[in-house]
């Protein structure tokens, strides 16, 4: 308990907290991490998220992703710790969330700055023109997805192995980090590049949430709660 008070005591006392959230967070919402025990790749192939792979195999790469993706997120629900983080933009404490996540969940909590470092799921992505459809437009049994301009592949608008990161939100997550005066990061192994590398601009106190350890714990965190996220999240709702 006394490390969840004085997490409290920083997270209060902050006047630019920021998130750094990861699969972990949604674990308990039913959305599988990558990695661990049940993770992802354990049943499936990361090549499936390989640019180049999609490239040449948008049917097979389409397939495993809708039943990865589409199938797991479009009914899933924000658990404690999404309403947690909601709840502190809401009293004015926390000032962003950026998230690895592309499962739009931080959003259905009602959290509004949420940088998504990774893209989303909600957006296709034309190949050919670069233009930009809800995701809606895909008939899911009839896969690759064609744009209806130019003729070309749809991608999720998510980022792959080997794709670039979205400049912007690039360019706002560093922004975040080096103003943080404290950094709450929930569920994730830090371990993706260059996403992993955000943490480390950081100048201030770092809070860490994860039953297991990652690998900022021993290198970075002042405060390391070894806990599931929805659960440590009450707890601390409960302090502030
Ligand atoms: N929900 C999603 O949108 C989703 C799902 C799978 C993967 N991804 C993406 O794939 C990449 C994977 O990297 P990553 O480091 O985020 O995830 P990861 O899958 O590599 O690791 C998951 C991390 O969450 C921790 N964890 C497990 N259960 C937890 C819980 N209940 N509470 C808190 N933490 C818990 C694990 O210990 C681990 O550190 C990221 O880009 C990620 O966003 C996203």
């Amino acid at each position: 308990m006394e490390k969840y008070k004085k997490a409290v005591e920083l997270i209060k006392n902050s006047k630019n907290l920021v998130a750094f959230t990861g699969a972990g967070i949604s674990k308990e919402s039913g959305v599988p991490t990558f990695r661990g025990e049940d993770g992802l790749w354990s049943k499936y192939d990361p090549i499936i998220l390989d640019i180049d792979y999609f490239k040449n195999n948008p049917k097979e790469s389409w397939e495993a992703i809708r039943d990865i993706f589409y199938k797991y997120m479009q009914n899933v629900k924000p658990n404690p710790a999404h309403y947690f983080l909601a709840d502190l933009e809401k009293r004015g404490i926390l000032k962003g969330i950026v998230t690895q996540n592309i499962d739009n969940l931080h959003q259905k909590a009602g959290s509004r700055n949420v940088i998504e470092f990774h893209g989303n799921t909600r957006d296709v992505v034309c190949m050919g023109c670069g233009r930009k459809y809800p995701v809606d437009v895909v008939n899911f049994e009839n896969l690759p997805p064609f744009c209806p301009v130019c003729g070309e592949v749809l991608k999720p608008d998510f980022v792959f192995f080997g794709e670039p990161i979205p400049e912007d939100a690039f360019r706002k997550s560093i922004e975040l980090m080096e103003n943080a005066d404290t950094l709450l990061i929930i569920g994730t192994t830090g371990e993706i590049m260059p996403a992993s590398q955000l943490p480390y601009l950081c100048k201030g106190k770092i809070i860490e949430i994860n039953p297991n350890k990652s690998a900022y714990t021993d290198k970075i965190v002042d405060i390391y709660i070894p806990e599931k996220a929805g659960v440590a999240a009450e707890i601390l709702e409960n302090l502030i």
